[in-house]
């Protein structure tokens, strides 16, 4: 069986969908959080996934027990789902460039620092957009900017919030993020 590490620092509704929809091709063998409080923790508990909090800084020190347990649980892939720091050179380097991450957005618009989550949405709404989506790309060492595996699109309507949006972009998420990641490693 293919495995992955699944890196998020908020709620892991991406991360618990991932697991439900691979699971019978894929094994989670860790998800790590940087946010003692993320609710993927949570989430990783009920469903019997080995979690790992590590603090911001291992992730630039290749001595760190980040590294380490990364080494000793394995993994095929990287998968960033809701997680907010930046990715280093080092662990783009020691995960041989197989880091993937989830953006709410049809990047390059709305990407880079600062642009996560409902601030995305609130800047879509902001301006007026009239479609947004998702986009699935590989992770290099500028945030949000390296190559795009897929995009997806879904319409704005002038009623849309970003209660709606938000509601609407994890369907598409939920729909096509797992189907990404069997796709790249099946
Ligand atoms: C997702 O919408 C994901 O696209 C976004 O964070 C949310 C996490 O939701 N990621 C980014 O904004 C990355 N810049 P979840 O914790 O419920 O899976």
């Amino acid at each position: 069986m293919k495995k992955i590490v699944i890196f998020a620092s908020g709620s892991g509704s991406n991360a618990e969908n991932i697991f439900n929809k691979t699971k019978d091709k894929i094994e989670i063998t860790g998800i790590f959080t940087n946010n003692p409080n993320a609710g993927v923790i949570d989430r990783a508990n009920r469903l019997k996934i080995p979690v790992f909090i590590f603090q911001k800084n291992e992730l630039t020190d290749i001595n760190s027990i980040l590294y380490s347990t990364l080494s000793t649980i394995g993994y095929d892939l990287i998968v960033l789902a809701g997680f907010l720091l930046k990715i280093p050179d080092e662990l783009i380097q020691f995960s041989n460039n197989r880091i993937i991450n989830i953006h709410p957005s049809l990047l390059p618009k709305y990407g880079g620092k600062g642009m996560y989550g409902d601030n995305v949405h609130n800047a879509v709404i902001h301006n007026k957009e009239s479609e947004s989506g998702i986009t699935i790309h590989w992770v290099n060492n500028e945030y949000d900017k390296g190559a795009i595996i897929n995009q997806y699109k879904i319409i704005v309507t002038p009623e849309d919030s970003v209660e709606t949006l938000s509601i609407r972009i994890h369907k598409l998420e939920y729909e096509y993020f797992p189907k990404t990641i069997i796709h790249l490693l099946t």
